[in-house]
């Protein structure tokens, strides 16, 4: 049997897509009141996060809304740092505050217990069933070793990462010790999430941006083609999508070297480029402004309409970040509409 043509994989795999695919990161969030609902009568953030009967839900919301072409996991990057035994927090209009790592011995006691992620694989097993015969990818994900990192060193983004970019500086081989266990977490955490059903994953690496030069090719490539590597000698059907946010100049070597499938960009990188430049090399996603999705209108359009005429159908549509929580719901629809109508 033939399976279903699915849009973000044809994409993915290098083939003509029958319409450009369109999702969104944070696609499941505050922005929907259905989610609001949800999260009103929720003890709090991480709970939901490891209720598969509350995750399922919530995954399937905005592709129940929007018909999205991807569901995405819904979880959190930092759910590896709490099965590797870091206790973990979400405050309430303040993000998330991680115990952190401090010497070698820290590093050290730290040991990936699969079973504290359990929840999130009982999820992902659930939407796949719930999306069996529809033409949508189930997205897993994993935050790349160095993002990750960055919370395990600073425990929280307010004071962006200090402590983290001065390992990098000044104490390369701590952070080399960690950012080896957090490979070897993230290997065994995404495998599970590709056993339960996911159908391609995503790294993100929200703070790649962070560290330049040599230190991005030693904390972000290698650590990241190391991953991708070893899951591709077990999965090499599986294909995944690279999110070095903010990198810059570092894109370019980022998807020549990692081995990823396809490169999320964020709003920064300008559309020539790209397409010169980047979406040569491998299929591209993103790149509108989540605040162009906020005002909607002309301008929303007009910015979409030039990110669809130059990235054509080797291209996923996506945000350049993620949706934020004072988006209107009806801009989403419009931006997916008017994705779907374009015509390649
Ligand atoms: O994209 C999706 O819809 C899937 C689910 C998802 C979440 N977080 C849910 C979430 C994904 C893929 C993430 C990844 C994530 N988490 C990243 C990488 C992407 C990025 O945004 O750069 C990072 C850095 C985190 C860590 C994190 N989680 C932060 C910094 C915050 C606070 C910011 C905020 O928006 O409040 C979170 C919380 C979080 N993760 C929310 C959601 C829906 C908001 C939680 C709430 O309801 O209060």
């Amino acid at each position: 049997m033939n399976r279903i043509r699915k849009p973000i994989l044809d994409v993915l795999c290098g083939q003509i897509p029958e319409h450009i695919p369109v999702w969104l990161m944070r696609q499941a969030g505050r922005f929907l009141p259905e989610y609001r609902e949800i999260r009103a009568k929720s003890k709090n953030f991480l709970n939901m996060c490891l209720t598969p009967d509350l995750a399922t839900e919530i995954t399937l919301q905005p592709v129940r809304r929007f018909d999205m072409d991807a569901a995405i996991l819904f979880s959190d990057i930092l759910i590896v740092p709490m099965a590797l035994g870091l206790s973990l927090d979400f405050r309430e209009g303040e993000g998330p505050v991680l115990q952190t790592v401090s010497d070698q011995a820290s590093i050290s006691v730290l040991e990936y217990n699969s079973e504290k992620a359990a929840p999130v694989f009982e999820t992902v097993r659930r939407v796949k069933q719930s999306l069996s015969g529809m033409p949508t990818t189930l997205i897993g994900f994993c935050g790349a070793p160095w993002t990750v990192a960055c919370y395990m060193i600073d425990g929280n983004s307010k004071n962006d990462f200090a402590a983290a970019r001065a390992w990098a500086a000044n104490e390369p081989g701590k952070l080399d010790t960690l950012i080896e266990k957090l490979i070897d977490a993230s290997e065994t955490y995404l495998a599970a999430q590709i056993e339960a059903g996911a159908e391609a994953l995503q790294i993100f690496d929200s703070w790649a941006g962070s560290l330049k030069g040599e230190d991005f090719a030693h904390f972000i490539i290698a650590p990241t083609r190391k991953l991708v590597s070893r899951l591709k000698k077990k999965y090499p059907e599986i294909p995944i999508i690279g999110f070095p946010r903010e990198a810059g100049d570092g894109y370019r070597p980022y998807i020549e070297q990692t081995g990823v499938d396809a490169l999320s960009i964020d709003p920064s990188v300008a559309l020539d480029y790209a397409k010169r430049e980047l979406q040569t090399v491998k299929p591209l996603q993103g790149n509108l402004d989540p605040e162009l999705l906020v005002r909607g209108g002309e301008g929303m359009k007009r910015a979409a309409a030039c990110i669809l005429d130059a990235l054509g159908p080797r291209h996923i549509f996506n945000l350049g970040h993620g949706v934020v929580p004072q988006t209107p719901v009806e801009n989403v629809s419009a931006l997916v509409e008017q994705v779907r109508n374009f015509r390649i």
